[in-house]
This record gives structure tokens, sequence and C-alpha cells, in this order.
């Protein structure tokens, strides 16, 4: 069983946006004409820095208004009411900026108030089996500016999980996390997933390889490509060819093929290309996710 059972309710959720436009103070549009409809399970935004990853989520969480367009959580218009996705969300930002100097429950305490957990024997459990589902119930009085980057980001997590949010928006939660650390923290979001909405930003294919049931790619503002990444892969099939060049050869194959990848393996260099059909001289190889994020990436630059 689910140990999120207790916290959650198992309904459907959705959040369907139409038309999403996002253009800042300073004339810089941020977001262009996106539409998305995201159900439960992990839901991976990927694109590289300045995509426009953490605008759209601070869109979503009504941290700032849109220019245009149309965001409806459970069938709820929330650009116009705020509070119903404020109630039902759990946001972890990209920059959490300065902790201050209270120790991991009483900050937890002080955030649960906050979002109306107001029975005190409510607010005690939750903290607790929160705390303990992050490992952090043994650091629990020790003041969170102290931690590590891992205890902070599960940290973040256990916040984002006060009161039953029904989604919940992860920005970056893995940069700067060492390889286990992000591990435990990836285990713990998809644990979490089977009954709730998670929107999960990174710039790591990795990320949403493992964790994502449905993804999008997203660039200069706008969503280059959605779907499931095993479906992703599976349209490359065919597609994707390998060659060892001389690095005086490289400026020729840039220009005359589709590049997708290049890398020195044993000081030899080795590209990768799409093309429908086989080039002269190419191997076939089995397409990753990578292929995928890269060859949308290039073709759309
Ligand atoms: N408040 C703001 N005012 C003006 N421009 C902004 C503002 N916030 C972000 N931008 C610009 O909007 C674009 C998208 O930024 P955003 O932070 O959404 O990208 P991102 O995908 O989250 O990038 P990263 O991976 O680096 O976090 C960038 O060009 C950025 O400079
Ligand atoms: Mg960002």
């Amino acid at each position: 069983m689910n140990m999120f059972n207790i916290l959650t309710t198992k309904k459907m959720n959705t959040l369907k946006i139409n038309n999403l436009e996002l253009t800042y103070k300073n004339g810089h549009q941020a977001i262009r004409n996106i539409s998305l409809e995201i159900k439960n399970g992990m839901f991976g935004l990927l694109g590289p820095n300045g995509a426009g990853k953490s605008s759209l989520m601070k869109t979503i969480v009504g941290l700032q208004k849109p220019s245009s367009g149309t965001i409806e959580f459970n069938d709820i218009d929330v650009v116009s009411q705020t509070e119903y996705i404020k109630k039902n969300l759990g946001f972890l930002p990209q920059d959490f900026g300065v902790y201050p100097k209270v120790n991991a429950y009483d900050l937890l305490n002080h955030i649960a108030v906050l979002k109306g957990i107001n029975n005190k024997v409510e607010r005690k459990n939750q903290i607790q089996y929160l705390l303990e589902k992050v490992n952090l119930w043994h650091f629990k009085d020790k003041e969170v500016h102290t931690f590590s980057g891992g205890m902070k980001q599960r940290f973040g997590v256990a916040q984002a999980l006060l009161g039953n949010p029904k989604i919940i928006i992860v920005d970056e939660p893995t940069a700067g996390l060492d390889p286990e650390e992000r591990n435990r923290f990836n285990t713990l979001l998809s644990d979490i997933s089977n009954e709730v909405i998670v929107i999960l930003s990174t710039h790591l294919v990795e990320d949403v390889k493992n964790l994502c049931s449905e993804m999008t790619i997203m660039n200069k503002g706008q969503i280059l490509k959605t779907g499931r990444p095993k479906a992703l892969i599976t349209e490359l099939q065919g597609k994707i060819w390998s060659k060892s060049i001389n690095n005086e050869e490289l400026e020729f194959y840039l220009t005359n093929f589709n590049v997708i990848s290049q890398q020195l393996i044993e000081r030899q260099l080795q590209i990768t290309v799409f093309s429908p059909e086989q080039p002269e001289g190419f191997y076939s190889i089995e397409p990753l996710l990578e292929h995928v994020y890269f060859n949308v990436l290039s073709q759309n630059n």
C-alpha cells in the first residue's frame, strides 16, 4: 500500500492550460501560446536554461498572472480563483531564498499554520509523518539553514506536502544534488505521484527518463514536443545514426547533416545524426531519450 494513502485522496486530478501567454514588464515574452493537459502521475518539463520552465510554473501556482490564456485545475479557473490552487498546491520553488534561523520542526509548524492546518494534533501528526518520510525526523531540532543541499531539498518536499496537496510543482529539485541524494529524492517524488499530479522541471534528461510517465520539451517559451518518453523514443527508431570522424571533418558534417550530438570516445570524435534514411558510412544505433531531446532542440533552433 502506498504510504501516502493516508494523506491523499484517489480522485483523478486534471490541470488544463490553454493558449497561455506571458510577457514580462520589460517586454520579454517568456511563455508563447502554451497548451497542455496534465493528469495524476509525474509530468516532466524538460528544457535548457532560459526555456521558460520557472515562468510557466510560477504562473500555474498563481505567483504571476498570465497576459492571456486560461489555467483550469479540476475545472476551476485558477487564474481568477488563485485561492483554489493555493489550497490544493504544494510548491518547491527553484530558489527558496534564505531560511530563517529556526529548526526544521518549528519551520514546518509555521508553514502548516499558514496553509490553514488549524488543528494542533493534526499538524503534529502530519509534520512527524512527513519528516519521517523524507528521512529528516532525526534532524527535526536542527536549523534548516545548516542542512546540506540534499537535506534542504527533502525539507522542501516535506513543506510542499503539508496539507494534502492534489498538485505538487517542483522546480529543478535535483540541481546540485549528488547522485545518491538525487536517487533518494526522485524515489520520494515517484512514490507520491500515484495519486496526485507532480510536475517536475529539469534540464536533466536522466530525471525524466527514470521518473516521468508523460513529458514535454520546451524552449524559448514554447512547447516543442509532448508525449510519453517511450513513445517519443520509438518515433526515432531507425532514424539515429552514428559515425567516428576526424576533427577536421566536423565542420562538414555540421553543415550537411542534422547532428544531434558529438562526443569523444577514447580520443576519437563520434557524431550522432538524425536522418530518415541511412547516410553513407554511418551505422544504426538504438534511439535514447537524449536523442529525442537534442533532436527536438536542434530542429527548433
Ligand atoms: N521577472 C522577469 N522579468 C523579465 N524577464 C524574465 C523574468 N523572469 C525570467 N525572465 C526571462 O524569461 C526567460 C525564461 O526564464 P525562466 O526563468 O522561466 O527559464 P527557466 O527555463 O526556468 O531557466 P533555468 O533552467 O535557468 O531555471 C529568460 O529569458 C529570463 O531571462
Ligand atoms: Mg528555472
